[in-house]
């Protein structure tokens, strides 16, 4: 191989496309089809990706819905339009698949607030706690974990473990604190928060609801507890849509990423959507690692087959048992992420 492509390929796998300009005549939902099928290949997608992203996937869901639609396919290649913490989930459950990213650096503020080495030392700390983990963290806290949640499932999760049995809940101290209030329990939370959903303001968010008497205020679980206090409705992405659509109500204030409202808008096209404003005029509750992919380079990953997740295997085994403890009880509760 030319030593330019050998670098430059060297390079994608390490960074993805960043520096890589796609023929503009080109069809890309058409070729992305065409790579679907020629490869035998799934495009799962999160509900933050931009709405052409969402329009070209196989599937749409939350983080159990990505989970669970991951854990079940037969496809050769997933193609994951997410972020890093939702790919490496899909390679946990699939060794033996390619799994891609279209942006290798599409990160997660949240599975960053949690580095594995002080965790491990924060949990030695609570030596008779177990460890339930949010899905939005590494495969290296997942191994410390003996349980993951997603915030579809967290309240049936924590409700499957005994009342007696303490709990190290980690990374996310919103979501932890709005569990321990609806459940009941006190479990020691980790100090690690999203940058997307920390950002609403309360004040503008009164404001808002008072020049918009007939809106109702839907929030993502992950939102500080003076956001959700005032919510007429919290949940997950998937429960948050389900919410919007059948719901009486004709106007909301979303209060999670916009990326939702797309298919807000598509499912209930006669409803308003207003996006909940951030502390400051920045475009900030859009969430930068989820919107680095892009059509462009979903289709380049899929052409290339690069960027891939690969991982060790040890790590791989340990990161997949709290997954399956999690798969396990969802399926017997019968909650299907949507
Ligand atoms: P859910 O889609 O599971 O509600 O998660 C939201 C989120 O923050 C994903 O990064
Ligand atoms: Fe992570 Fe927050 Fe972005 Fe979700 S919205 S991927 S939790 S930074």
């Amino acid at each position: 191989m030319d030593m330019n492509i050998v670098e430059a390929s060297a390079n994608i796998e390490k960074k993805g496309f960043l520096d890589v300009d796609v023929d503009p005549t080109i069809d890309l939902f058409h070729e992305i089809e065409r790579l679907k099928k020629e490869k035998n290949a799934i495009v799962l997608a999160h509900y933050y990706q931009e709405p052409d992203i969402q329009d070209v996937a196989d599937y749409i869901g939350d983080s159990l819905g990505l989970a669970q639609a991951a854990a079940k396919t037969d496809a050769d290649i997933i193609v994951f339009a997410g972020v890093h913490f939702m790919a490496e989930t899909a390679k946990i459950l699939n060794p033996n698949k390619k799994v891609l990213l279209p942006d290798l650096n599409a990160g997660c503020s949240l599975a960053d607030s949690a580095p594995a080495g002080l965790f491990k030392k924060f949990k030695e700390k609570y030596p008779d706690h177990i460890v339930i983990s949010y899905i939005n963290c590494t495969a290296e806290i997942k191994a410390l974990s003996d349980i993951i949640c997603t915030s579809s499932n967290a309240i049936k999760i924590i409700e499957s473990v005994p009342e007696d049995q303490p709990i190290i809940f980690a990374p996310d101290k919103n979501l932890g604190a709005y569990l321990n209030k609806i459940t009941g329990r006190n479990m020691v939370l980790w100090n690690g928060a999203c940058m997307v959903h920390e950002i609403f303001s309360l004040e503008k968010i009164t404001k808002l609801k008072m020049r918009n008497p007939n809106a109702k205020l839907i929030a993502h679980p992950e939102c500080e507890d003076a956001i959700l206090r005032i919510a007429d409705f919290v949940g997950s992405t998937t429960q948050l849509l389900k919410y919007a659509v059948t719901d009486a109500a004709n106007e909301f204030i979303v209060a999670t990423e916009t990326g939702i409202l797309h298919q807000m808008q598509k499912d209930a096209p006669n409803k308003t959507f207003i996006p909940a404003p951030p502390d400051n005029a920045c475009a900030c509750n859009d969430c930068p690692h989820m919107k680095l992919n892009t059509l462009e380079k979903l289709y380049l990953c899929m052409e290339y087959e690069m960027p891939e997740i690969t991982m060790e295997e040890n790590l791989r085994v340990a990161s997949l048992k709290p997954i399956e403890r999690m798969l396990d009880i969802s399926r017997k509760a019968g909650l299907i992420g949507g």
